[in-house]
């Protein structure tokens, strides 16, 4: 068949005003890099025109500047859904410019099919290495919702990528899940199991056209590691060490999910190093350079994922070495990648980064001071709430020390002190298992609190009224309005809350 090969101003120009327009891709990586800057310029000619421009994004996860970026800052976003790390997309939404709604990634793809994010996809723009002539569409380094809003969408662009190399074709496992009351169970008993088919099936009269593209992913850089992350890394190899040693973990020990950046890479490099913990696999939502790294010295077995968020160089490294890699990852749907039946089979350790913990255990991934979005809940819930064993990781204190990161209450809650079983900062480790809301808050003060705010939280616990969970309710947020008045916790003074 000879398709229709279109440039991106053209793709760009059957987007409407309002359209529900959906992206492939999870992360930079897959995200397309060429109809979303041309559709950028086309907002921006419509506003000067005195003409009302905006989309509804909807994404499996974050995307690269090309998306997320350039869209917003042509003031071109509606709508978005349901995860961005962007520096302008969240000042766009935290302005109220942008309306967000910040999901479990595994929800989104069947959220759109159930019909709660509108009646339609109007358009679906995927990135793919490859098309063969009957509509088997090859999509690149993330999956995301690619499957559904390929099936759902009233038109297709796709963005063949030259820099994607198609020896990627076979590492993706596309499957899509019916819907209630016929949903089955899906038939995933280990990480390594193929449930899928390896490429998208597009109904070829809904293709619009093949842009062609020659763009690396937008991969985000990495900062140097530091002692804390180093320490936190140290400090969960040490925990699972010690578990698997008191036999709550199997001595097989079980399939790990573990978020991005340094945190994240810490843990890992830790993990490896660690010979008491044997060769592990990964059920997850992102691989990065160190999952890759790992797999090479044999100490990570096999990945599943939904995304290779990995450096240029990484990239190009595993798609040079395919021969080894081909049989050691999977790239699927993050429905699948993130799904909580799976998750809960598998029995997953998780380990997951917060922003600030409470002295409970409840845990606030996404907003700064109860009301300001980061980036969102990510697939953090749907890992947490139906691990083997949950695990938050953060630093003890933030802003140079100003911010204890072990607070009375969180400023806002995403996981519960009844999903979450381990808080481990530099500081130690907190092991909440089996506890009373007492004995947990006992055991974050002394193993996780840095010890500028140590007796500050012992004081908070004294003056919290008795009942099953103490609290004193006026007090529970003084740490926060006092970093708000004074620009530091350590000024709190709980004299004025003692009657
Ligand atoms: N109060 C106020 N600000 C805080 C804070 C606190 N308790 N803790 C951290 N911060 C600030 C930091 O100072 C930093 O500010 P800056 O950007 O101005 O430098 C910012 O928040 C990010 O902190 P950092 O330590 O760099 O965090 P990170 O890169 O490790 O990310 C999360 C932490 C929680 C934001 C991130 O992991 C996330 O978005 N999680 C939710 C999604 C998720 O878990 N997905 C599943 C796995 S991929």
């Amino acid at each position: 068949m000879a398709f229709k090969y279109i440039t991106a101003e053209e793709a760009a120009s059957v987007i409407k005003n309002g359209d529900n327009v959906g992206f492939s891709g999870f992360t930079p990586a897959g995200s397309p890099k060429a109809v979303s800057v041309a559709l950028a310029k086309r907002a921006e000619e419509e506003h000067a025109q005195g003409h009302p421009f905006k989309i509804n994004i909807f994404t499996g996860a974050s995307t690269g500047d090309s998306v997320d970026g350039v869209l917003t800052r042509a003031d071109a976003v509606a709508f978005r859904a349901p995860y961005q790390t962007n520096g302008d997309m969240r000042k766009g939404l935290n302005a109220g410019k942008v309306e967000y709604a910040d999901l479990h990634l595994s929800q989104m793809a069947q959220e759109i099919r159930y019909g709660f994010m509108g009646k339609r996809v109007n358009v679906a723009i995927i990135e793919a290495c490859d098309i063969t002539d009957d509509g088997k569409v090859y999509v690149t380094t993330g999956v995301g919702i690619s499957p559904t809003i390929a099936r759902m969408a009233d038109a297709i662009i796709i963005e063949l990528n030259a820099a994607q190399s198609k020896s990627i074709k076979g590492l993706h496992d596309i499957y899509e899940p019916a819907d209630p009351p016929y949903r089955r169970e899906i038939p995933i008993y280990k990480p390594s199991d193929r449930v899928g088919k390896d490429y998208i099936q597009i109904d070829l009269s809904k293709l619009v056209g093949i842009v062609e593209t020659n763009k690396p992913d937008e991969a985000r850089g990495f900062t140097a590691p530091d002692p804390v992350t180093d320490r936190i890394g140290l400090n969960v190899a040490n925990f699972l060490a010690a578990d698997m040693k008191a036999g709550c973990i199997p001595s097989t020990f079980l399939p790990l999910q573990s978020g991005v950046g340094n945190v994240a890479n810490a843990v890992l490099g830790a993990l490896g190093e660690d010979r008491d913990i044997p060769a592990f696999e990964m059920y997850t939502e992102v691989i990065q350079d160190s999952v890759i790294g790992l797999m090479k010295e044999g100490r990570i077995k096999f990945g599943s994922t939904c995304s290779l968020s990995v450096s240029n160089e990484c990239l190009d490294e595993i798609y040079a070495n395919m021969d080894f890699f081909h049989d050691k990852l999977l790239l699927r749907p993050s429905e699948i990648s993130n799904n909580p039946e799976v998750v809960r089979r598998l029995g997953l350790i998780t380990i997951n980064t917060a922003i600030e913990a409470d002295i409970y255990g409840h845990t606030n991934s996404t907003h700064i001071s109860g009301s300001r979005m980061m980036n969102g809940i990510g697939g953090s819930g749907d890992f947490t709430r139906n691990a083997f064993i949950s695990i938050f990781t953060c630093p003890s204190v933030a802003k140079d020390g100003k911010i204890s990161s072990i607070v009375p209450m969180v400023s806002h809650v995403d996981h519960t002190e009844h999903d979450v079983n381990i808080v481990v900062t530099e500081q130690g480790v907190a092991d909440l298992r089996g506890k009373s809301p007492l004995q947990r808050a006992q055991a974050i003060i002394e193993n996780c609190a840095h010890p500028d705010y140590k007796q500050l939280l012992w004081d908070y616990l004294k003056l919290a009224t008795k009942g099953h969970e103490p609290a004193h309710m006026p007090a529970a947020l003084a740490m926060h309005a006092e970093f708000m008045r004074s620009g530091d916790m350590r000024n709190t003074n709980w004299a004025e809350y003692v009657k």
